[in-house]
């Protein structure tokens, strides 16, 4: 009998965000196998022969193009195909076009006896976990979305900057939806092991600007990069890169990801970025933070804002 030891990801979508994706995993040697799937099949087979090129400068890994046959023995499939946004286009107004792409994508992963954890990274990525979670019938703790990791990244960058601190000493979440609606939480926000209110004065004018500067650099920052470059992939990627880690390694890690809530929050029956541990069985628990009555209004615009976007979408 042969035991399985090897962490196989099947990638869906070898575009800028998919094929940064493979790049970070062969650099941080994360996973053993990779099949990259695209309906560009040449695209598909020239990434994995640059890829497998560097393999002399990185730990062994087993990289090749294929289809979706290959997902069936996959510890993870991590889809990042679909359309995305143009210049001036909201996260949410690609759903109509991603829903039924995703369809497509989901049953035939599916055939191919897959039951591993799918990682969805696709926008908006609140609503397209939910249609995997959905389409496939997957337990709910194996069906992730990306959420607001990069968002939260976004944010531990931008408050280092701010007090001069290394990003890996910010303990901060943004939560909600992965788009125009998230909110920072402010209350829950360590630099090292300050509370961030022992460090300023929140309720003074310039300091609340300040914050406020930052977070909206945060939730701005893809149409920033969107005018100038086309489109955002490395941030997005190492945060799919990272997920997967703390899957493969079992980690128990708290990451925003966007999970089904089913009554956390005041919440149910819908995908939202909220921190969340995760380890080789995917979700293992939402983690619910005591949130301050103005976080708890935000929480639930954006949540309301997903739910009417997720019902017309989905019907
Ligand atoms: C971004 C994309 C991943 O925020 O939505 O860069």
């Amino acid at each position: 009998m042969t035991i399985k030891c090897t962490n196989k990801v099947a990638l869906i979508g070898t575009g800028f965000v998919g094929s940064s994706y493979a790049f970070a995993l062969l650099n941080q040697g994360i996973a053993h196998e990779l099949v990259m799937i695209d309906l560009n099949k040449e695209k598909a087979d020239g990434d994995a022969r640059d890829l497998n090129h560097g393999l002399a400068f990185a730990s062994p890994m087993k990289i090749s193009a294929g289809d979706y046959r290959d997902c069936r023995d996959a510890d993870l499939v991590v889809i990042t195909a679909g359309a995305n946004q143009a210049p001036g286009e909201t996260r949410l107004d690609l759903v109509e076009k991603n829903v039924k792409i995703f369809k497509n994508i989901v049953d035939s992963v599916m055939e191919s006896g897959f039951n591993g954890i799918f990682l969805v990274a696709t926008n908006p990525v609140d609503i397209l976990t939910y249609a995997t979670w959905k389409f496939s019938g997957m337990p709910k703790e194996r069906v992730i979305g990306s959420g607001t990791i990069l968002d939260t990244a976004r944010l531990r960058y931008l408050v280092g900057q701010h007090f001069d601190i290394d990003t890996r000493n910010i303990h901060a979440y943004i939560m909600g939806e992965h788009g125009d609606t998230e909110f920072p939480v402010w209350s829950h926000t360590t630099v090292g092991a300050s509370q961030l209110n022992e460090l300023i004065d929140m309720d003074k004018e310039n300091v609340q600007k300040d914050l406020d500067d930052i977070f909206v650099n945060v939730r701005d920052a893809a149409y920033h990069i969107i005018e100038r470059k086309g489109a955002t992939y490395y941030g997005i990627a190492m945060g799919l890169a990272r997920i997967t880690k703390a899957i493969f390694n079992n980690e128990n890690s708290i990451l925003t990801v966007s999970a089904l809530l089913e009554g956390e929050y005041q919440e149910q029956d819908m995908y939202i970025g909220v921190p969340a541990i995760i380890n080789r069985d995917g979700i293992r628990k939402v983690v619910e933070l005591p949130l301050n009555e103005k976080e708890k209004a935000q929480f639930s615009h954006s949540a309301q804002t997903l739910k009417n976007v997720m019902k017309k979408a989905l019907e």
